[in-house]
């Protein structure tokens, strides 16, 4: 089309679910890597509280639990006035295209999820229907402001190639009212330039710490649900507590290896190395050029010590901006604002595209 344009604007989107307590991995995996990205693309953080119904319908302390996530981001330093950080129920077009989405998405893709046969575990019957279409939603949370980069762990990564499916097969089925609208934009799609409305979202995974593993048990992912407060390193413990757990994280008795091929196989050395890692923001060669041959006698304490100076302001900075009711509520109020403004945008041109008759 001449009258399409070349190009879709970079820009980052991601979500985190207000549920449990932050910890390491939260941090690790994904809001410092959301920190990092605000230097180079316009961003906008949302916390998705209407995913949070998928887990838990009747919450007590949803309100509070989104003033922590959102305290968390404000801490940890992104930037509410350059960026967007705002709750996903403030945008009521996230839910509009979840609609249009879930008649573009085939059940058979929506079966493959791997998280929701986790989730749903033996008795899929009785599975909410929100739960099975969580990834509609995540998808419309990307696509209705058009983001084309998505940071997350590389537990999201099979939602984020769904949101690529569902992108592709939209642009694909309206593609002719798409030219005619004259609202496309060129992209490669495999070796083909086609003309799309939405462009393929890209992840952005990976990192020294891209996956923070339990403290008790290398093979399995640090998480809020794990019984033993011990397996994980929250973001509001203090310091005392950081130290405790660092001290009892499980290890194997050999010193640390001088290089990263002999973490092969020693999951705990392996996920302590990357945790190190991650808080310095150095690669985990780079820890075992300064530690390798060395006991956790001597690794352990650094770890520490370095954890404790990253995260302990963080911790303290959390508590002093989330009991600022007003300030919190108010970023999230001028963040909904500026959000609606881009994704009504988005919307007006897709009813337009499905043919939905509007002013
Ligand atoms: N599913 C994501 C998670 O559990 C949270 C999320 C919801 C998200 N919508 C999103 C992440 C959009 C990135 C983009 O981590």
């Amino acid at each position: 089309m001449s009258n399409s344009k070349a190009a879709f604007r970079q820009l980052v989107f991601s979500g985190v679910q207000p549920t449990g307590n932050l910890h390491l991995g939260n941090y690790l995996g994904a809001i410092r890597k959301f920190v990092a990205l605000q230097e180079s693309f316009d961003c906008i953080y949302c916390v998705v509280d209407l995913h949070s119904l998928t887990a838990t319908l009747v919450h007590d302390d949803l309100a509070d639990q989104t003033r922590q996530i959102t305290a968390a981001y404000l801490a940890s330093g992104i930037d509410p006035k350059k960026h967007i950080v705002f709750n996903q129920s403030r945008v009521p077009q996230h839910a509009e295209l979840t609609w249009i989405f879930n008649c573009v998405a085939r059940m058979g893709w929506l079966n493959r999820m791997t998280q929701f046969k986790e989730k749903a575990g033996k008795d899929r019957e009785n599975a909410s229907v929100g739960l099975f279409d969580y990834p509609s939603l995540m998808a419309a949370d990307i696509l209705v402001y058009r983001a084309t980069h998505v940071p997350v762990g590389d537990d999201q990564k099979q939602h984020l190639e769904l949101t690529r499916d569902i992108a592709q097969k939209f642009n694909n089925d309206f593609s002719d009212r798409i030219a005619a609208l004259g609202v496309g934009v060129e992209m490669k799609v495999g070796d083909e330039t086609v003309n799309g409305f939405f462009p393929m979202t890209e992840p952005i995974i990976g990192g020294p710490a891209a996956r923070i593993m339990s403290l008790r048990d290398g093979s399995k992912k640090m998480s809020k649900s794990d019984p033993s407060d011990l397996s994980r390193i929250n973001l509001t413990d203090d310091a005392d507590a950081i130290a405790k757990k660092i001290r009892k994280a499980k290890t194997d008795p050999e010193p640390l290896p001088s290089e990263e091929a002999g973490l092969e196989g020693r999951p705990e050395a392996r996920n302590l190395v990357g945790i190190y890692a991650g808080l310095a923001d150095i690669s985990k060669q780079e820890v075992l050029n300064e530690f390798g041959g060395r006991q956790f006698s001597v690794f352990k304490p650094a770890l520490a010590e370095l954890a404790v100076e990253k995260l302990a302001p963080i911790a303290a900075e959390m508590r002093r901006i989330s009991a600022d009711h007003a300030y919190v509520d108010a970023v999230l109020k001028d963040g909904g604002e500026r959000a609606c403004v881009i994704a009504e945008a988005t919307m007006k041109t897709v009813r337009d595209i499905v043919g939905f008759l509007q002013d």
